[in-house]
């Protein structure tokens, strides 16, 4: 049976750290893309990752490279190239470099693995898989963003810290941007099909809500720069339910239409992931506080997505 292929397209921390699960994970083949200046980088970390397998016993190969031919053929292409915010930055702060550095990306994605479903991780989330997508020119099922993935994992983990019980049998979802400005959904979270509210009070539930909304900065805070270790564990989830045609449903950045209302944007929303990429969009009731938030949500999405096209227009 032919293996899986899985690029990842920037071997920096975010990058190296995807590789690591997917092989781990023994996803498929995993090939590390850097810029010329840096293929040593990415062909050091492949290897160190490839030695790796006897020990972990897993069967994929990993290669480091800067040549895009190498990305022939793969079923998912990660995309985390890019600046990382330091301290005191917003994610909105990184859009000028990074831009430019996802545009042409994709492009070459485009050309040497027309038929992958690019996961888009550089920051700001929300405007890059736009860039992507218009760059690219993939339908839109084919791209997707990373982002809900990540900012679930952590409100699972800080109410699993709060409850003091597994993280697995916590049941959780949310909307809108990535991070400070995602959309919480404690009325759609459960702990083992209880309702959050029956376990925990509500300024509990509300502190880590908002611990999630920020914990991409708390992470800055301590270490000097972003995350990794769950960002890339996020995207690898996705590119797992992609490969395996797992159907999962996961918050992530996807087109909407009609859905919410959102009129041709990429926005974070429960999507089945499956093969081929976003099989489905999901829609569920809001209330009236959901709803408002949801749409400052969506405005803030348009209004990064303007500063991308005031830079290329050819991108409208
Ligand atoms: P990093 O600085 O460790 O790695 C970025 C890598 O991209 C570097 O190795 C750099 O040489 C490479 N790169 C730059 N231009 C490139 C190009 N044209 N082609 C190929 N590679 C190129 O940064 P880190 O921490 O890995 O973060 C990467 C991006 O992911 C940042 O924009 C960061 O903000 C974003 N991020 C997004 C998250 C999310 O949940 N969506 C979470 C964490 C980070
Ligand atoms: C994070 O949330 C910076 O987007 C990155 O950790």
């Amino acid at each position: 049976m032919r293996r899986a292929k899985i690029s990842v397209i920037g071997a920096g921390n975010v990058g190296a750290t995807c590789a690591h699960w997917a092989a781990a994970k023994e996803l498929g083949d995993v090939v590390l893309v850097d810029i010329p200046d840096r293929v040593g980088v990415a062909q050091g970390k492949a290897l160190d990752l490839y030695c790796c397998a006897p020990i972990e016993r897993f069967d994929s190969m990993v290669t480091g490279t800067s040549d895009y031919k190498d990305v022939a053929g793969s079923d998912v292409v990660i995309v985390t190239a890019g600046l990382p915010r330091k301290p005191g930055m917003s994610r909105d702060d990184l859009i000028q470099t990074n831009v430019k550095i996802v545009k042409s990306v994709a492009e070459q994605v485009a050309e040497y693995a027309p038929d992958s479903v690019m996961i888009i991780v550089s920051n700001p989330l929300d405007a890059m898989v736009y860039t992507a997508w218009k760059a690219s020119g993939f339908p839109t099922n084919r791209i997707v963003g990373q982002a809900g993935a990540l900012d679930v994992a952590r409100f699972r983990a800080f109410l699993a810290m709060e409850l003091d019980c597994s993280v697995e049998d916590i049941s959780a979802l949310l909307l809108g941007g990535h991070g400070d400005d995602m959309v919480p959904l404690p009325r759609y979270t459960s702990v083992h099909g209880v309702p959050i509210n029956q376990l925990l009070p509500e300024e509990t539930i509300t502190a880590c809500v908002e611990r999630a909304k920020v914990g991409g900065g708390e992470i800055v805070k301590l270490m000097g720069t972003s995350a990794y270790y769950a960002p890339a564990s996020g995207s690898v989830q996705m590119a797992e339910a992609i490969i395996k045609n797992k159907k999962r449903i996961l918050p992530c950045a996807a087109y909407c239409e009609k859905e919410y209302g959102i009129g041709g944007y990429f926005v974070g929303v429960p999507c089945i992931l499956g093969d081929g990429g976003v099989t489905k969009v999901l829609e569920i009731n809001l209330d009236e506080g959901e709803t408002k938030l949801m749409n400052e949500s969506i405005s803030h999405v348009k209004d990064l997505v303007k500063v991308v096209t005031d830079m290329f227009p050819e991108l409208a």
